[in-house]
Formats: C-alpha cells, structure tokens, sequence
C-alpha cells in the first residue's frame, strides 16, 4: 500500500457532486488506512476564506488558499482533496505546477441536468438574474483539457464514480 501524500483536485460547476464522491472518496481512504482531510469550497468559505466574492481575483484567492494548504498537507502523507468549483485552468495548473504529486477530477454535468436538480435553488436565481457572476450562467467554467480522472454525475451512479476514481488512484500508484 502506497503511502504517498497526494493532491487530488475535484473540479466542475456547482451541484455537480464535487463534495459527495470528495466524502465518499475520504470514506474509502480512510479504511485503508490514509491519512485524508477534504478542504470545501463551501466550507473554506466559511473561516479561511471568509469574506472573499466570486469575482475572478476573489476566486483566484480561494483557490491559491486551498492549493496552498492542500500541498502542505500532501507533502506530508496526506491525501489533500479540494473540492472547489476552481473555474479558471491557469490556477488550476499553477497549482498542479506548484505541488509533487496531483490527480485532477474533473466531474461532469450538463447544465440542463444541473438546473434540474438545484438543490441549493441557487440555479434558478441566477437565471433570474438574482445572483451575478454565477457559474456556468453568467460566469466562465474553463473545463480540463487533460484531467487525469472525468466522471459524469449526469450518466454514472455514485458508487460508479467512486469505483472509477479508486482504480484511478491505484494506476497512478497513490493506493
Ligand atoms: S470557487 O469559484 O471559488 O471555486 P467555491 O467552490 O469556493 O467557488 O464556492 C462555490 C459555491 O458557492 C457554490 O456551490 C454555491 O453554493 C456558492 N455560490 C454563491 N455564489 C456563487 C457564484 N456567483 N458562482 C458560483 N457559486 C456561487
């Protein structure tokens, strides 16, 4: 069993499931014995990134946050999710370019899908126009050009999502 530290970094728009296979993922982990600890868009938020907006340079300031704290994490034998939305590929990669070891999760769903279920109702006032600057409404999403891992939330189940992402830590030698 590896006990490499790793990086592994959910991406996709709001509602997607980043947060839900992040729990099941740390779930798993932590069975096999890893060290695990999952840093939340939504609840990095909520104390170490307290205040910041969802403009560009407010999200770019998030994101750099949890980077930084999930490399230091990783470099110690820990398995550092993020689960942040992270629209912008250039800090995505800065962050990959910035750390030992990093597997990129891309997680997949069509808007159509998304606004469909809306589970925090957040959908329907962005189309409104009562949120600005919502992702993938009226904000950009930058999708990953070469993640290591995509899963669709939209096709796949969650324990299929789960599986394919445990078989992707394990060929990339992390488990
Ligand atoms: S990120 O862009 O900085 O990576 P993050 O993952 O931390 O975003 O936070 C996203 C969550 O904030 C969403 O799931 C949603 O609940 C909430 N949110 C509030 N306003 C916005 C917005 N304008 N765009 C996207 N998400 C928003």
């Amino acid at each position: 069993m590896s006990e490499k530290g790793v990086i592994v970094w959910f991406t996709g728009l709001s509602g997607a499931g980043k947060s839900t296979i992040a729990e099941k993922l740390a779930d798993v982990l932590k069975e096999r014995g890893r060290k695990v600890e999952i840093m939340d868009g939504d609840v990095v938020r909520t104390n170490l990134s307290k205040g910041l907006d969802f403009s560009k340079e407010g999200r770019d300031t998030n994101i750099r946050r949890i980077g930084f704290v999930c490399d230091l994490l990783a470099r110690n034998g820990v398995v550092a999710i993020g689960a942040a939305i992270s629209p912008y590929r250039e800090i995505r990669d800065e962050i990959r370019a910035n750390t030992e070891n990093f597997l990129e999760v891309y997680i997949e769903c069509s808007i159509e899908e998304l606004t469909r279920r809306d589970v925090k109702g957040l959908y329907e006032k962005a189309l409104k126009g009562e949120i600005k600057n919502f992702t993938g409404i009226s904000d950009p999403y930058e999708a990953p050009l070469n993640p290591e891992v995509t899963l669709n939330s939209e096709t796949d189940s969650e324990e299929e999502s789960l599986g394919q992402l445990v078989t992707a830590l394990e060929k990339h030698g992390y488990l």
